[in-house]
């Protein structure tokens, strides 16, 4: 397609390309029958009305001709869609045999992306612009459908189903581009639907390559991957909403009711505290015993601690 395409997106792949061309064509077809249609019937309005009062207008029955004609037309253009969808559907559907395969694991609220080598990232996805890249997509709760507009394909996750689909980003997309919260949830799967939001990041082979070596090894400090990693929010909510644990939200740095009476504040510490010792204070309506105590490094607990201050 040329420069005009309709406002949508990026096309970061060469079948992004292609759907947007089919899109074009339909939406062509559509424009062409749609002025025809309304400009027949303008012209007829006027042309044909009652001229005189006491004038009747002939009554025509049946026109094989006519009945042919405006069948035909329809279901010629109808083939013709069809034809062309289905062939996109089965490339789309039939990956090329060298692939990259990278895990996509939807989970509430976030995306979990693992690489061949065991690397995992959670949020933000890297993919390497030389090769083919094949998701292979699942759930750990409900259904997500993983979404990235620039691809123009949204797949279902499903738990206990691995769906995919794949890419290769050649050179539609600028190796080191990077696509903020371009990767969407875009199936209604609770509270926090809006918010499972993912970064993409367009990497060249080498630059990948070394990315995702380092980032096996790399210790995850950073508060939602040790949030992700322990499996918080399992229990606990981000979102004010009540689960097997207290919320999240707007906890930090307000009151805190403590189920033995006590009001304390949950400051830092307390947060600190409520992580690596849980039952030391345990909140007005939950029962002791429930939340293992967590041994993360200092850093770790940080991060966790400036990210739960963050949900206001
Ligand atoms: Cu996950 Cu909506």
């Amino acid at each position: 397609m040329g420069g005009f395409n309709f406002g949508l997106p990026e096309a970061l792949t060469k079948t992004a390309t292609d759907i947007d061309g089919l899109f074009g064509m339909i939406f062509w077809i559509t424009l062409v029958v749609f002025v025809l249609v309304e400009a027949l019937l303008a012209i007829f309005l006027i042309r044909y009305r009652r001229k005189q009062p006491d004038k009747q207008g002939y009554a025509i029955h049946g026109s094989t001709k006519a009945e042919v004609i405006w069948t035909l037309i329809p279901a010629l253009i109808l083939v013709f869609i069809g034809v062309w969808s289905s062939g996109m559907v089965y490339t789309i559907q039939t990956p090329p045999a060298d692939v990259y395969e990278i895990k996509v694991t939807g989970m509430k609220w976030s995306w979990e992306f693992e690489y061949p080598n065991g690397a995992k990232t959670y949020g933000e996805l890297h993919i390497p612009n030389d090769r083919n890249v094949m998701f292979k997509i699942t759930s750990k709760d409900v259904i997500h459908s993983f979404w990235v507009p620039e691809f123009r394909i949204k797949q279902d996750a499903v738990p206990g189903r691995v769906t995919s689909f794949y890419v290769n980003v050649g050179d539609l997309a600028k190796a080191g581009s990077e696509y903020k919260e371009r990767i969407i949830c875009a199936e209604y799967c609770g509270n926090n639907h809006s918010k499972m939001l993912a970064n993409l990041y367009i990497d060249d082979g080498k630059q990948f390559d070394s990315w995702v070596e380092t980032e096996k090894t790399r210790k995850k400090t950073d508060g939602p991957s040790v949030i992700q990693a322990n499996g918080c929010t399992s229990c606990h909510t981000i979102d004010g909403s009540k689960s097997a644990g207290p919320t999240w939200k707007g906890l930090a740095g307000n009151d805190r009711k403590l189920a033995n009476g006590q009001t304390v504040k949950a400051d830092d510490e307390y947060l600190k505290e409520s992580i690596t010792n849980p039952n030391a204070k345990i909140a007005e309506g939950f029962q002791p015993g429930m939340m293992p105590a967590f041994q993360l490094d200092d850093e770790s607990l940080k991060n966790v601690v400036e990210y739960i201050k963050g949900l206001k």
